[in-house]
């Protein structure tokens, strides 16, 4: 029989891999057990810390339903899924990054969050999809072009986000259905806009597992205020992003890493009164204006 010494261990397992198997799996089941076995040996890893880690992602699956991705969360606050993210958006807008032509870059990525709800209705412009929930009214307005500058009309901006007390739709009791969801298109000068509410900071779900650790590590479980979009049109590099309050705390520190300078936008308050749109206002609003770019799709 043969015996397999802690030097060779690894290796022994990577030549289990049949020659024939998947080669983009066989590549990625390589890098696992490459590094994981890295890091039992870089920390001595002890039979019960081996076994608490087991337990850690067996409370991490069980804690998940049809609303709730642990997974997905630890994930995020990890870094994972940004990470992922950023290298996907990298790749896909490869061209357009080395473009030197291009005077606009792509509008970044973020990560997409486990609130997306896919079918929000298809609203006109300039709706408001935070009519009657806690939350003050914010205006938001821009346009959408290539990365030449050039307007993209009937371009989709699939928006969602949680009401001015950081609560999603799928959070709030009982069926409340999709609220502060919508589905826009630009117009022929490829502009957008509709009324929504000024996102508030709001913690990831920290009641399970993914909470724990955060704790044991001492972090916060807080994202910095945003609304959610997901931009996209045919020939384009679809982007699924988010908008971030200037003034919100904890732009510094995000729960899930997610904040790119470049998606910072400032929320200017305004006083009752005759809103851009011709809206009558009888109480403050916010105003948040915002350009996105799409890349070509290869
Ligand atoms: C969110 O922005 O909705 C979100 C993102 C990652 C984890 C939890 C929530
Ligand atoms: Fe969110």
């Amino acid at each position: 029989m043969t015996q397999h010494q802690t030097a060779d261990i690894t290796q022994a397992v990577l030549d289990r891999i049949a020659p024939d198997a998947d080669p983009r799996f066989t590549q990625i089941l390589t890098a696992v057990v490459r590094h994981v076995h890295a890091l039992v040996r870089e920390v001595d890893l002890k039979p019960d810390e081996w076994m608490a880690a087991i337990q850690f992602l067996t409370r991490v699956g069980q804690t998940c339903d049809e609303k709730r991705q642990e997974f997905i969360l630890l994930s995020d606050t990890l870094g994972i899924s940004m990470l992922v993210v950023q290298l996907d958006q990298a790749r896909r807008s490869a061209r357009a990054l080395a473009d030197a032509s291009a005077s606009v870059k792509p509008t970044e990525a973020t990560v997409q969050g486990p609130f997306y709800w896919e079918g929000a209705p298809a609203l006109p412009l300039g709706s408001d999809i935070g009519q009657g929930m806690p939350g003050e009214p914010a205006y938001y307005s821009g346009r959408v072009t290539d990365t030449h500058g050039q307007p993209l009309a009937h371009c989709c901006l699939d928006v969602w986000s949680g009401d001015g007390e950081g609560v999603y739709d799928m959070q709030m009791d009982g069926d409340v259905g999709m609220r502060l969801r919508g589905r826009f298109h630009t117009d022929a000068d490829g502009a957008y806009r509709f009324w929504s509410i000024k996102p508030y900071y709001y913690p990831v779900p920290a009641d399970g597992p993914v909470g724990n650790m955060l704790r044991a590590m001492g972090r916060h479980p807080n994202r910095p205020g945003h609304i959610h979009m997901m931009v996209y049109r045919d020939g384009y590099v679809p982007v699924t992003t988010h908008l971030f309050a200037a003034d919100s705390p904890y732009l510094d520190s995000d729960a899930v890493f997610g904040v790119r300078d470049s998606l910072i936008v400032p929320y200017q308050a305004q006083g009752p009164g005759t809103a851009p749109d011709g809206r009558v206002m009888d109480k403050p609003y916010h105003v948040a204006r915002y350009d996105f770019a799409l890349a070509p799709a290869a």
